[in-house]
């Protein structure tokens, strides 16, 4: 079948990337000509492991195309999905739906003959009816069908979740064109993946609910965690203590900083609007996201106990600046909100990242990126370790201290609190008594 991908960034690129490798022939089409030009040229414009082979593999077998021109590349595909940002309006929690219009548009204006225009863009419920409201001004209805097909991975872990999802979900009002988007996934669904196929409404209301259910579970073991640290419990104890029930589940109970990342915060309050407009208050949710704000202001403000309150001239190391590892993704994470303070009240910040330095840092006066961990602890006052990445989990700080003696926070508990006072360190992490 031929697909086209319209916009090519995390999810765009390795969708199409991925469909290519189950032997489909892939359009992914993007207005940034830079990012098209990169791709071009075999170079990949976001940190995703494993992602370069694929791209290259289909790129080189003739299955992967990039292009800017997006007429050419709708006239000539059978399957569009759509995989623009829906992001929030800048002090609004709605999603800003410009850039799905604008392709609808677009899409409208080069019907040739039958499509199915799939919607991965999260957006919320009904998008999907305004979305056809658009391609009927200029196309014959019965020229395309607009289905929701939203999309669940997770960046770093991408390829993987694209590969084996726990579930595909379709949402569309006609039976037929369900049926041939099942023949499309079936390489997934024959190595286990569950197809579910729902209405255009229910796809797309299901994807904020799963998106603000695992937010609530991350804000919830967070602020038990808080009470941990007050009561002289190992919150680590009580998530596999309350995971091992097969009704709440092991995985998103890990407390740490404040969820971040370009889907969880904008998805959380987005829902809230659409709640809002239906005139159901979904109150639950709302403090979710308060929750969540909250917990950056508390660790901010930890950082500021563990330096006595002194923060000037403190040098800070911050291993790992992302919102998660394996992913260059700076969007909403806490880091953004907890270097420039700490920059602000005088610190001096040495930030290494394995996905390499940040353009959200590069004018802040006294923040440097080091090229590689040594550099950016040495001779500091404090490690702060705010990403989990794979290479700060077996750190030797004895070595990197060289005898001076700094403090570290390990906002991921990493290493156990015993070990590092035994070892003589002055360490701190996150909902365990004592520190
Ligand atoms: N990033 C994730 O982990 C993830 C996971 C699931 C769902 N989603 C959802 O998928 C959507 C896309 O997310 P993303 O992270 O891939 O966004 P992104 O910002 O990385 O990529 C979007 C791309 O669309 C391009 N674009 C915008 N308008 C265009 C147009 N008119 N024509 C062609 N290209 C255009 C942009 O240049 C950009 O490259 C969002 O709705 C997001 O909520 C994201």
């Amino acid at each position: 079948m031929k697909i086209c991908m319209i916009g090519t960034g995390y999810v765009g690129l390795v969708s199409g990337a991925c469909f290519a490798d189950l032997g489909n022939v892939v359009c992914c089409v993007d207005n940034d000509t830079q990012k098209i030009d990169m791709l071009k040229n075999n170079q990949i414009p976001i940190y995703e492991p494993g992602l370069e082979e694929i791209v290259n593999n289909n790129y080189i077998a003739g299955r992967l195309k990039f292009t800017t021109n997006l007429d050419w590349a709708i006239k000539n595909c059978d399957i569009i999905f759509i995989c623009v940002g829906t992001p929030a309006f800048k002090n609004k929690h709605s999603a800003d739906l410009h850039y799905v219009f604008d392709v609808a548009k677009k899409i409208s204006q080069n019907i040739n003959n039958f499509k199915i225009i799939l919607t991965k863009s999260t957006v919320p419920v009904s998008t999907g009816e305004k979305i056809q409201k658009i391609i009927s001004k200029k196309a014959k209805k019965k020229l395309f069908e607009v289905v929701s097909n939203p999309e669940f991975l997770r960046e770093g872990e991408a390829l993987r979740d694209f590969r084996f999802p726990d579930r595909i979900v379709v949402g569309s009002n006609n039976k037929k064109v369900a049926k041939k988007l099942k023949n499309l996934y079936d390489p997934l669904i024959k190595k286990g993946a569950n197809f579910f196929s729902t209405s255009r409404r229910g796809a797309e209301l299901i994807k904020y609910a799963s998106n603000a259910f695992l937010a609530t579970k991350i804000s919830y073991i967070n602020e038990i965690a808080n009470l941990c640290e007050k009561t002289g419990v190992n919150v680590e104890d009580v998530a596999i203590g309350i995971g091992l029930d097969k009704r709440i589940g092991s995985r998103f109970l890990r407390a740490g900083p404040a969820y971040g990342g370009s889907c969880f915060p904008k998805d959380t309050k987005a829902i809230t609007v659409t709640g809002d407009k239906f005139k159901i208050n979904l109150s639950i949710i709302k403090s979710v996201i308060k929750s969540n704000e909250k917990r950056k202001a508390l660790l901010t403000e930890r950082i500021k106990k563990i330096l006595s309150n002194k923060i000037k001239n403190k040098k800070i190391a911050f291993l790992g600046v992302t919102f998660k590892p394996n992913t260059d993704d700076m969007r909403q994470s806490s880091s953004l909100k907890m270097l420039p303070y700490l920059q602000k009240k005088g610190a001096k910040i040495y930030y290494y990242d394995p996905s390499g330095e940040k353009k959200e840092f590069t004018k802040l006066k006294n923040v440097r990126f080091c090229q590689d961990i040594a550099s950016a602890c040495n001779d500091v006052d404090l490690v702060i370790i705010h990403t989990e990445w794979e290479e700060f989990k077996a750190l030797d700080f004895r070595k990197l201290s060289k005898g001076k003696k700094f403090k570290i926070y390990d906002m991921r508990n990493l290493y156990s609190p015993n070990l590092m006072k035994q070892k003589g360190f002055n360490y701190y992490s996150v909902g365990r008594y004592g520190n």
